[in-house]
């Protein structure tokens, strides 16, 4: 974990720093300024390589030990059932390891630290409220974390959208090239050359009052009160003979366009198209039972100001010297 996060933390820094360089001297300053990269991507490589040769040898079929259900056994399968050599190959797989980690480690924990910094700086009862929805959804599998509990937290889900709308890592989203040797012309006439990078301000969009009622205000419930204004208008319409439940549940499914996972003009944290997150799911289910398990299981002491967001370059990064105090529920307080 210290080699793909140390990775990760390395490669977007030496980006940057070479982007600041004349591309002429890139060749010469590029294997020196990526020099960490290399460094951490060997130190990772030397723990994962022999697992993957261990775990082709024994899972080739033949033996009875239970295969480990993880994302490194799906990518070594996923090699062999591909039937193209190079597929298998460790230095191709330890690679696609440490990618995935770069695209999940600093985008889920901010998006979580900027929820509990925007939380603790709301009120008291917004705590309170994601700690009930938490034991009630808890109360229907008596205690087991299932995925239909997850699916239940919706006010968990409306509050990490909610910071995720006010604070996403983009200031500017969905850049993209035009790979059209014609170019593009805009739909305001705006010609594109083949070539030519394009994006849209996220930030903006996202902080827009003709598309959010009062943005600059946290809102953690600003999406959940919307789904279950939905399901209860629903609930009013069923006949006598009808379940009102299952119309509740069928309303809030028809708001799912307003979950954390649904991206759109107004709303991409995780980006939009073809190119849209494809882990948004998993980061969604991620991040909803560590909120729920920090809030259930600690005190967390309420801040009375928000400490202000970073920007590094065009990235906006939850506050890094910020603190919070934190005392396991009947423990000892540490900050
Ligand atoms: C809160 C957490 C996350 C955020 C905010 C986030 C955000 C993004 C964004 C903005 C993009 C670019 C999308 C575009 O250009 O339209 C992206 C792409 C991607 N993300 Fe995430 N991501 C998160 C978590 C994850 C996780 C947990 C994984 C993997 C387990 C992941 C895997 C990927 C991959 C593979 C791509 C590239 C998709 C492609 O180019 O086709 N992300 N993510």
């Amino acid at each position: 974990m210290d080699c793909a996060s140390g990775w990760a933390q390395a490669l977007p820094f030496a980006s940057m720093l070479l982007r600041q360089c004349p591309t002429f001297l890139t060749p010469i300053l590029g294997p020196v300024i990526s020099l960490p990269c290399y460094w951490y991507h060997r130190a990772y490589v030397k723990i994962l390589q022999p697992e993957i040769i261990r775990r082709q040898r024994v899972f080739d079929g033949t033996t009875k030990e239970q295969k480990p259900n993880d994302f490194l056994q799906w990518q070594i399968d996923r090699g062999a059932a591909s039937g193209i050599p190079m597929e298998s190959e460790p230095k191709v797989i330890d690679a696609r390891m440490l990618a995935m980690n770069f695209a999940a480690i600093h985008t889920s924990t901010f998006g979580l630290t900027q929820t509990l910094f925007d939380l603790l700086a709301s009120s008291e009862a917004n705590i309170s409220a994601l700690r009930e929805e938490t034991t009630a959804a808890l109360a229907t599998t008596d205690g087991e974390w299932t995925k239909s509990v997850v699916q239940q937290l919706i006010k968990h889900d409306s509050a990490l959208r909610e910071s995720m709308r006010q604070s996403s890592i983009l200031s500017m989203g969905l850049v993209r090239q035009v790979m059209n040797p014609d170019g593009l012309t805009a739909p305001n006439g705006t010609h594109l050359p083949c070539g030519s990078w394009i994006s849209v301000p996220t930030n903006a969009i996202h902080n827009d009052p003709d598309l959010y009622e009062e943005p600059q205000i946290y809102r953690p419930f600003r999406f959940s009160a919307q789904r279950e204004a939905a399901a209860q208008t629903e609930i009013e319409k069923v006949p006598e003979t009808e379940d009102p439940k299952k119309a509740a549940r069928d309303a809030m499914l028809k708001k799912a366009n307003l979950s954390i996972v649904s991206v759109g003009p107004a709303f991409h944290p995780f980006g939009y198209g073809r190119s849209a997150c494809p882990g948004r799911f998993f980061a969604a289910n991620e991040l909803k039972m560590i909120l729920a398990h920090a809030l259930t299981h600690y005190d967390i002491q309420m801040l009375e100001t928000r400490p202000p967001s970073m920007w590094i370059a065009n990235a906006q990064i939850p506050p890094a010297k910020a603190t919070i105090t934190i005392r396991r529920r009947g423990g000892v307080t540490k900050s």
